[in-house]
């Protein structure tokens, strides 16, 4: 018989009582414990919660091994899974939360829309919607721009995958968002039969993303015309026995669209512009790239390989501050991760904001430094320690239309604006399921004048 030999780590919190102090603490500040523990045991530790063991994990090649080359060997976890307590409460059994064949064949029927290619006709959608935004605003006003964003991002994600507008539905999504965001971290202790606030506030934003997807859905039989968006693919798609999905399926896969991506793409904006405020002088070389190739109008499809740093900065920006900053698996059989027995029912959490901010694999690992991401130092990013959109199978299926969103937005909104903050203004973080800034990010938006090049 071969030897279980575990990871380091803490003393298992084996009795009700360090179990309780276990989950406070990860209410409390689940970075500050991560990096805590990161700093003591190295970047693979495993303590015990009951009978459990939890894998903390932020070595790249470690990662590697449970997103690609062993990825069979492990599913969803359990907690985002739980339809109580955890995400599949909202997104049921979409592409985010399913697994085995099932999500594969979802996949398949997704991935079409969601293509480079296919995705290129939405550029024009993402730079209208981002003008119309910005023609809201004037010069001096002081914005959320985190609700700036959710809202901007959340209409071209209905426009251009569901052919929806959903503008007059902002706010009510904006507070399910929140509800659906505080199913971060371990399931609380309270019985599911206590009717708290915090119950009601879920089924209240449970019935909201409810009344907003189905009327979706509905509006798209009144035709069940083929408009060529992901809506009509996923409804129109039969399985091999000529089966149509369900529209409690066709639900959750919306629904899993729908938040997966505005949510994400509007946090890398967040963090964009939170960063371009603190450092003038990347601000000032993108707005030089700016002016040079758009000189004052707006940016499109094509625009875009001309604006190499524009792209830099986001990348940067993902790796500071990862909008899907941990990944969530559990061990469905018995195996190992670098060499570390992982029993069958183990939590593995890859944290991919630790991974960013490791100074072997990021020299000056807190300094913003788009340059990092410069052609000409390709070869010496470690592609296992930058995995912002994850990797292997279950990597994000949205990753090249997010990429191409983040870098239209911010190009038009850059190239007519300047966002700043409060001098002293602190944004810190509020790492829920996604890494959000705590308490919204208000910022004062003036207009800039593009410095044109006389010819
Ligand atoms: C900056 C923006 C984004 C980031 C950082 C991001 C990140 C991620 C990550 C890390 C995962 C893997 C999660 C896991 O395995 O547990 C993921 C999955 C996913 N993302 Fe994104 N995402 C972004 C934008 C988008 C967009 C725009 C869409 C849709 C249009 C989208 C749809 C999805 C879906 C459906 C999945 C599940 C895929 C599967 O398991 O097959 N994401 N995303």
């Amino acid at each position: 018989m071969i030897e279980s030999k575990f990871a380091p780590g803490p003393r298992p919190a084996n009795n009700i009582f360090s179990q309780i102090s276990m989950f406070l603490t990860m209410q409390r500040d689940i970075m500050g414990m991560f990096k805590q523990l990161k700093a003591k045991y190295g970047d693979i530790y495993t303590f015990k919660i009951g009978e459990t063991y939890n894998y903390i994990i932020s070595d790249p090649d470690a990662m590697h091994e449970v997103l690609v080359t062993n990825a069979k060997k492990f599913y969803k976890d359990r907690d985002m899974k739980d339809t109580r307590n955890g995400l599949a409460r909202f997104l049921g059994n979409g592409l985010l939360t399913s697994d085995g064949e099932f999500w594969k064949r979802q996949r398949r029927l997704a991935a079409p829309a969601l293509h480079a290619r296919r995705i290129e006709s939405y550029a024009e959608t993402m730079v209208n919607y981002t003008e119309t935004m910005l023609n809201s605003w004037h010069s001096g006003a002081k914005l959320d721009i985190s609700k700036e964003m959710s809202a901007l991002t959340m209409r071209i994600v209905a426009k251009t995958l569901f052919d929806a507008d959903v503008s007059d539905q902002i706010e009510r999504v904006g507070k399910a968002m929140e509800a659906v965001q505080s199913l971060a971290g371990p399931p609380p202790v309270i019985p599911p039969w206590v009717p708290t606030p915090h119950e009601f506030r879920l089924r209240r934003a449970g019935q909201t993303l409810d009344d907003i997807i189905y009327g979706i859905i509905r509006e798209w039989h009144k035709t069940g015309e083929d408009k060529g968006d992901l809506l009509s693919m996923l409804l129109l798609a039969e399985t091999e026995d000529g089966e149509r999905m369900t529209d409690q399926q066709a639900r959750d896969e919306t629904v899993t669209l729908f938040l997966a991506g505005h949510e994400t793409t509007a946090n890398s904006l967040n963090w964009t512009f939170m960063l371009l405020a603190q450092h003038p002088e990347v601000e000032a070389k993108l707005h030089a790239e700016l002016d040079a190739v758009l000189a004052g109008r707006s940016p499109t499809l094509a625009d875009l390989e001309r604006l190499p740093y524009t792209e830099m900065v986001v990348k940067e920006s993902m790796r500071l501050y990862p909008p899907a900053w941990i990944i969530g698996r559990q061990a469905i059989e018995d195996t190992e991760i670098a060499g570390w027995s992982v029993p069958k029912g183990s939590l593995v959490n890859l944290v991919i904001y630790l991974a960013h901010h490791e100074a072997r694999w990021w020299p000056e690992p807190e300094r913003f430094m788009p340059e990092r991401f410069a052609l000409e130092n390709d070869a010496n990013i470690n592609k296992r320690a930058y995995i912002p959109f994850s990797s292997g199978p279950r990597v994000c299926i949205g990753n090249s239309f997010a990429m191409m969103e983040a870098r239209l937005l911010l190009a038009a909104i850059a190239s007519r604006y300047t966002l700043s903050l409060e001098p002293g203004q602190q944004v810190d973080m509020n790492p829920m399921i996604t890494l959000n800034p705590k308490n919204g990010l208000p910022m004062t938006v003036r207009i800039r004048q593009p410095v044109l090049e006389l010819a």
